[in-house]
């Protein structure tokens, strides 16, 4: 049968040219979106009077059997009908006859499948914020457990001053938590319908886009056909929301394969989600989090994809924007899996608390805490600095940890160091003294954790 599109060229496409065009094997599955953007169509132009009502009624019917049967695979793939649009609109021909010619009035597949991914991205926004919410309450629930654990927080990798694990794990619940609004941003701008833009230069029939778009439960209509059908911000945005959020997920990654090394032995990870190796059996492997690190790889490739898809293109549709499906369809699916398996890794992991006790040392991580002792004495910073600087190196050459030095010692480097500042080298009592808001203080972050349950209350 003679493709759809071809109403003005004779014969048939040369197959080289089918096997370059055909995109059914990517925007396949976008079935659900462009069927239910047809039925609100079609059912628009019976309202607007421009097509029968028992048509329009078949069609919807129709198209949901369609749906089923796409969802069921029982839709061939036939390459000569190029996309998804076509796969349709040819199936329900063979449902309802005739009729199905109503169907594409004042519609071009270029609003259609710029319809199609707006829904395609609110749904997208919608599932990776459901994931979202399910790592930072995983994240959470850690956090809740391990208020008292405490660990080097790191600069450049060495140890540097202590945190309790609760804001360590806090803090990638702050950054998960930006990663919600930005796609709540995205959801925001991408709900509004291209239907009645057309081809480029929206339609003579009178259709009422506000209807469409009100059954498609979109907030609004787009105001420029030109941008409209050539327009791929939103999927960029998206793409982009998914690439950071990846990245998140990367440096979580990270850690959490630092963490579960034996040189660090910081974590464990459940036996369930571990991986062995092939040939040696006493391995066990973070793959999961290396996952997470390779994933942000595709993520972000994904996004420079679609940049640069974009960039030189003329208004208004061209083709080129067919390839925008893959890297768009793959950003959400890739991303929901990572979060899912990183929020069963996190949740089922175990902390070692005393293992990341003994990283703290004994005073090292402290020497801080000392210089702001004498600036509590009037001492400015940069003398204060100097001078724990000299007992640091001091202790080094004398091999005795910072915390063991004597008050008598702590004198000759200072003169304002008096025998109380032998108290300043309890980690849990440095903690105590850093209450500023945004500080791991004990108070800081039991306040953190109560704003995040709330938050994350039912999800
Ligand atoms: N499969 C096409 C795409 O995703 C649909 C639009 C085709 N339009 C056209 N004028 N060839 O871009």
């Amino acid at each position: 049968a003679k493709p759809i599109s071809r109403a003005a060229l004779s014969g048939e496409a040369d197959p080289r040219l089918v096997a370059l065009s055909v995109s059914i094997q990517d925007d396949g599955a976008l079935y659900e979106e462009d069927i239910r953007g047809s039925q609100a169509h079609v059912s628009m132009l019976a309202a607007q009077g421009i097509v029968p009502k028992a048509a329009a009624r078949r069609i919807v019917a129709a198209l949901d059997q369609v749906c089923d049967e796409f969802a069921a695979g029982k839709i061939a793939f036939d390459p000569s009908l190029e996309d998804v649009h076509t796969h349709v609109e040819r199936r329900l021909g063979e449902l309802v006859g005739k009729d199905a010619g109503y169907l594409h009035a004042g519609r071009s597949r270029n609003d259609q499948v710029a319809l199609d991914e707006r829904l395609f991205i609110v749904r997208g926004c919608d599932r990776c914020d459901g994931a979202l919410v399910r790592l930072m309450q995983a994240l959470l629930a850690q956090a809740k457990a391990h208020e008292k654990t405490l660990l080097p927080g790191y600069t450049h990798l060495q140890r540097a001053q202590p945190v309790s694990l609760a804001h360590h794990l806090l803090a990638y619940v702050e950054m998960l938590g930006r990663d919600r609004e930005r796609f709540a941003e995205v959801r925001r701008r991408a709900a509004v319908s291209p239907l009645g833009s057309g081809a480029l230069a929206g339609t003579t029939l009178p259709l009422d886009r506000e209807r469409t778009a009100r059954a498609l439960g979109l907030a609004g209509v787009t105001q420029n056909s030109l941008d409209a059908v050539s327009d791929r911000d939103s999927a960029i945005e998206l793409s982009f929301a998914c690439a950071l959020a990846s990245v998140h997920l990367s440096r979580l990654g990270e850690e959490v394969v630092l963490w579960t090394t034996r040189e660090f032995g910081f974590m464990t990870l459940d036996d369930a989600f571990a991986t062995g190796s092939s040939l040696m059996p006493q391995k066990k492997n973070s793959d999961v989090a290396e996952l997470s690190r390779g994933r942000a790889a595709r993520a972000i490739g994904d996004l420079v994809s679609l940049l640069a898809m974009v960039k030189n293109l003329p208004l208004a549709y061209n083709r080129d924007l067919q390839e925008d499906k893959r890297p768009l369809l793959d950003g959400p699916r890739a991303l929901v899996l990572t979060l899912d398996a990183l929020a069963g890794a996190v949740e089922t992991a175990t902390f070692h608390a005393e293992v990341m006790r003994a990283a703290l040392g004994d005073g090292e991580a402290l020497a801080t805490d000392a210089a702001e002792y004498l600036v509590e004495k009037g001492v400015p910073f940069r003398e204060a600095h100097e001078a724990v600087g000299k007992a640091a190196a001091f202790s080094t050459r004398a091999g005795r940890p910072l915390a063991r030095l004597t008050a008598a010692e702590w004198a000759s480097f200072h003169p304002r160091f008096g025998a109380d500042v032998l108290r300043r080298f309890d980690p849990a009592e440095s903690l105590r003294r850093r209450e500023l808001p945004g500080a791991p203080g004990p108070k800081q972050v039991k306040a953190q954790l109560a704003r995040w349950s709330k938050a994350l209350r039912g999800g």
